[in-house]
């Protein structure tokens, strides 16, 4: 990867609350802002994805903040008959800029395919979201040598065909075993996974794929952040655990280079 075009990408923070949080849990967001607005401009966009349930009413308490909210996951249809599930447009209007999709949580608990993120990608996308896909290989897949093949076709099924605007366009490297274990990849194989990511996208989408940024996503912390975050293939972190508590998502966030 030239310089010039680590330099054109911003990384990104964001944190997954997964299903955490109530009401009350406004009073992190509150702290975060405050840390935020008391500290230099951050080097990063930070994006906060909490509970459907509480987009609305943190969309109220980071207005006008650095705060950007996503939503963890949307329907591929705009509306309709789909009982419990929230759909892209639905996201945006109670205040989310960002979706996750594809997390291996969602694979895992409701068989989710890679077909099935590429649709939901696009369809968060057409809602003017910008989309963090999430790939990663299980433990088994790991030991058996297959890391690169099974991210190879996550990629290549779970990014959609026309990537449209590729600026909105992340992906979270985020291997399951090491998802709220505190085992985190050694620094060379994170870069391995993510040169690899970073090569998939150059030869699929030539120029514009210079623009989707890789995150990595896994058992992130403040004592890990720095050195996680400091390898020029990594364009910021998807934390889970860790971005629960406003003072550790502040300190990974500071950490950013
Ligand atoms: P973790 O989760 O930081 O708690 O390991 C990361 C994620 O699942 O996105």
């Amino acid at each position: 990867m030239a310089p010039a075009e680590a330099a054109r990408r911003r990384p990104v923070i964001a944190g997954n609350w997964k299903m955490n949080g109530l009401s009350a849990s406004g009073q992190e967001i509150l702290l975060l802002r405050d840390r935020l607005g008391q500290a230099p401009a951050p080097p990063c966009e930070v994006v906060v994805c909490p509970p459907a349930t509480l987009l609305h009413a943190f969309s109220e308490l980071t207005a006008e903040t650095p705060i950007a909210l996503g939503g963890q996951d949307c329907h591929a249809e705009p509306k309709g008959a789909h009982t419990g599930d929230i759909s892209a447009p639905m996201l945006a209007d109670a205040g989310a800029r960002w979706v996750i999709v594809g997390h291996s949580e969602r694979r895992a608990d409701h068989g989710e395919t890679s077909a099935q993120v590429a649709a939901k990608a696009q369809a968060g996308q057409a809602a003017g979201l910008n989309v963090i896909i999430c790939v990663g290989e299980t433990e088994a897949q790991r030991i058996a040598g297959e890391t690169l093949d099974v991210i190879g076709s996550q990629l290549t099924d779970s990014i959609p065909h026309d990537p449209g605007e590729t600026g909105g366009l992340v992906i979270a490297y985020e291997p399951v075993w090491a998802i709220g274990t505190g085992r985190v990849p050694g620094p060379e194989d994170i870069v391995e996974v993510h040169e690899f990511i970073r090569t998939h996208l150059d030869r699929r989408f030539g120029d514009k794929g210079a623009d989707i940024r890789i995150l990595y996503g896994g058992s992130v912390k403040p004592g890990n952040a720095s050195e996680i975050l400091r390898l020029t293939a990594v364009d910021g972190a998807l934390v889970g655990g860790a971005s629960l508590k406003a003072d550790d998502f502040f300190a990974i966030i500071t950490a950013c280079p």
